[in-house]
C-alpha cells in the first residue's frame, strides 16, 4: 500500500516537473521586424527553446541624431547563453549608430533603453577649455565677415555637390556620400560596404577606433559622430599635408562619409600592438627596445615639427604642433618602432600666416606643460612645439619606468604623476603641483646606474624644463637618443646647454 502511494507521489512530481520543463522551454518576447512586419503577430513571438539551451529576448534600434527618436528595426528572441540581464539595456551604439540590447525573461524586451558607459579615465582627463570670447569689436567684425564668407562657400559647395552628384565614385581620399544602406541598421556583418568593422579597439576624445577589414588588409577606422565632424575634417587636413607620409607618422589611407548614419570615418593603417601606453602596461622593455621606441617616436615628432620647403614634387610641408602628445597617441608597429597618431587637435603653422588659434588650454591635463596649465602661452609656433616636447619628456619617463636595464625592481606601469596625483587629477591639482611646486615625475637613483638610461633621464629633464625656452627641440631629443642607438657601448658626455658632443668614452654596459 505504502509502495503504491510513494509511486503515485513520484509520478505526480515527475509530471509536474516535465510540465515545468515544457513551460521553461517557451519564451515570449516582443516582436518587430521593420523589413518584414508580417512576421510578427500582435507584436509578440513565442519561441521554443531546446532543452539545455538558454533563450533571450533582444532589440536592435537606432536613434535619430537630431530628434533623439528611437527607431526599432528588430525585436525578437534568440539562443544566447551569455545574456544575463533582466532589463534590455544598451551601453552605447555598437556601430553605425545602431543600439543592441538583450535580456532574459518573458517580454523583457518590450522596454529598452540606452545607458552610456561611464567615460574612461583617459576621456576624463581630456579637456578642451576654450579661451573666453573676445570682446574687441574689430575681432567680432572679422568673425562676422568670416562667417558670411563661410556661408557663401558652403552654398557654392552644395551647388557643386548637387551638380556632380551623378558622377560620384566611391574611392578613397574622396568623400563618398553612401546611399541609405538598409543592412547597416541590422547587426549582420554581410554589409555591401568594402570596409568591415570587426572590433572596437579604443575610445578617445572623438569617437571610437575600430579594427576593420579592407579587402585582405587590416585597417583602423576612427569613427567620428556628427558633432565631431570638424575634428574629422581637421585631422584629415593634417594627414593630407605634403610629406606627411613618414615611417613614424601613422599612415593615412582615406576617409568616408556615411550620411545614413551621420558618421565620419578616418581610415588609417592598423597596428596590432596598439598604443605605447597599452604596451607598457603589459610589457617591460629592454635597453635596445627602449632605444628603438624612443628614437622612432622622437623622429616622428621631429618630422611633424619640421617645416620643409616646397620641391618640384611636393608643396611646402608646414610645421605642425600635435598638442595632445602622450603615450596613448604613440602607436607601436610590429617591429617595435613607433608612429605618432591622433592629429585631432594639431595646429598647422603656414609661414607668414598667424596660427589663428584662440583655444590655448587643450590636450590631456596630465601631460600639460606648466605654461598651458597657467594659461600663459604665447601663440607662436615655437611655443606650441615646446609644449609637445614637454609631453615627450613625460613619455620618455614612462618608457624608462618600464625598462629592465638597471639595478632596481621594475614597478607596474603608472601614468606620469599617477603615484603623486592619482588617476584623475583636476586642473587645479595639476596647476598647484606642476606650476607652483614645479613637480615632475620622480627619477629614482638606480635608473642612473646605467649610463644610457642616465643620458635618457638627463634628456627627459631637459624636455620638461619649467622654462619652455630652455627645453630641447624634438630634433635634439632624436639626436641624443640616436647617438645611443648608434654607439650602444659608448657613454656620451653632452654639454647640456649647447647640446654639443664634447667627449666620448667607451664603457662596459
Ligand atoms: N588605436 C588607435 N589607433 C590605432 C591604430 N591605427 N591601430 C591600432 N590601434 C589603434
Amino acid at each position: 500500500m505504502w509502495n503504491f502511494f510513494i509511486l503515485l507521489v513520484f509520478c505526480c512530481c515527475l509530471g509536474a516537473m516535465s510540465r515545468a520543463n515544457l513551460e521553461q522551454s517557451k519564451l515570449q518576447c516582443a516582436c518587430f521586424n521593420a523589413t518584414a512586419p508580417e512576421s510578427c503577430t500582435n507584436n509578440k513571438i513565442t519561441c521554443d527553446v531546446e532543452a539545455g539551451k538558454v533563450g533571450s529576448c533582444f532589440v536592435v534600434w537606432s536613434s535619430d541624431n537630431v530628434t533623439g527618436e528611437n527607431r526599432v528595426s528588430l525585436q525578437g528572441c534568440f539562443i544566447n547563453e551569455s545574456c544575463n540581464n533582466t532589463e534590455c539595456v544598451s551601453d552605447g551604439p555598437t556601430r553605425n549608430n545602431v543600439n543592441y540590447c538583450c535580456c532574459r525573461g518573458n517580454m523583457c524586451n518590450s522596454k529598452f533603453k540606452y545607458v552610456p558607459l561611464p567615460p574612461s579615465p583617459e576621456e576624463l582627463e581630456e579637456v578642451v577649455i576654450p579661451a573666453p570670447p573676445s570682446d574687441k569689436p574689430s575681432e567680432n567684425l572679422v568673425i562676422v565677415i568670416v562667417a558670411c564668407c563661410a556661408v557663401v562657400i558652403v552654398l557654392v559647395s552644395l551647388g557643386g555637390v548637387f551638380f556632380y552628384r551623378n558622377r560620384k565614385t566611391a574611392m578613397f581620399n574622396e568623400v563618398p556620400t553612401n546611399e541609405p544602406d538598409i543592412s547597416s541598421s541590422s547587426l549582420t556583418l554581410n554589409s555591401p560596404r568594402p570596409i568591415h568593422l570587426i572590433e572596437q579597439k579604443a575610445r578617445g576624445r572623438f569617437g571610437a577606433v575600430w579594427r576593420a577589414q579592407f579587402k585582405s588588409d587590416e585597417v583602423a577606422v576612427k569613427i567620428f559622430p556628427l558633432q565631431d565632424k570638424d575634428s574629422w575634417q581637421s585631422e584629415q587636413e593634417i594627414f593630407k599635408l605634403p610629406r606627411m607620409k613618414h615611417l613614424n607618422i601613422l599612415e593615412y589611407i582615406g576617409v568616408e562619409k556615411h550620411s545614413e548614419t551621420n558618421e565620419f570615418w578616418l581610415i588609417t593603417a592598423y597596428h596590432s600592438l596598439g598604443s605605447l601606453c597599452d604596451y607598457l602596461k603589459a610589457h617591460t622593455v629592454s635597453w635596445s627596445e627602449l632605444c628603438k621606441i624612443a628614437e622612432s617616436m622622437a623622429r616622428g615628432l621631429t618630422h611633424l615639427h619640421e617645416e620643409f620647403p616646397a620641391t618640384k614634387a611636393d608643396g611646402l610641408k608646414p610645421a605642425v604642433a600635435h598638442r595632445d602628445f602622450k603615450s596613448k597617441n604613440v602607436l607601436l608597429k610590429a617591429d617595435l618602432t613607433a608612429c605618432i597618431a591622433d592629429f585631432g587637435l594639431a595646429l598647422i603653422f603656414e609661414p607668414g600666416k598667424p596660427c589663428g588659434e584662440t583655444h590655448g588650454q587643450v590636450g590631456t591635463r596630465r601631460y600639460m606643460a606648466p605654461e598651458v596649465l597657467e594659461g600663459a602661452i604665447n601663440f607662436t609656433r615655437d611655443a606650441f612645439l615646446r609644449i609637445d616636447v614637454y609631453a615627450c619628456g613625460l613619455v620618455l619617463w614612462e618608457l624608462v619606468s618600464r625598462c629592465t636595464e638597471h639595478d632596481g625592481a621594475v614597478p607596474d606601469y603608472t601614468l606620469p604623476f599617477e603615484t603623486e596625483l592619482g588617476i584623475h587629477p583636476s586642473v587645479e591639482e595639476m596647476q598647484e603641483n606642476v606650476v607652483t611646486k614645479k613637480m615632475r615625475p620622480r627619477i629614482p637613483d638606480h635608473w642612473r646606474s646605467h649610463s644610457g638610461l642616465n643620458a635618457i633621464c638627463d634628456t627627459m629633464e631637459e624636455c620638461w624644463d619649467h622654462d619652455a625656452e630652455a627645453r630641447l627641440s624634438s630634433s635634439c631629443v632624436m639626436e641624443r637618443i640616436s647617438q645611443h642607438t648608434r654607439y650602444p657601448t659608448t657613454q656620451l658626455f653632452i654639454e647640456s646647454n649647447t647640446d654639443t658632443l664634447i667627449k666620448n668614452r667607451t664603457v662596459s654596459m
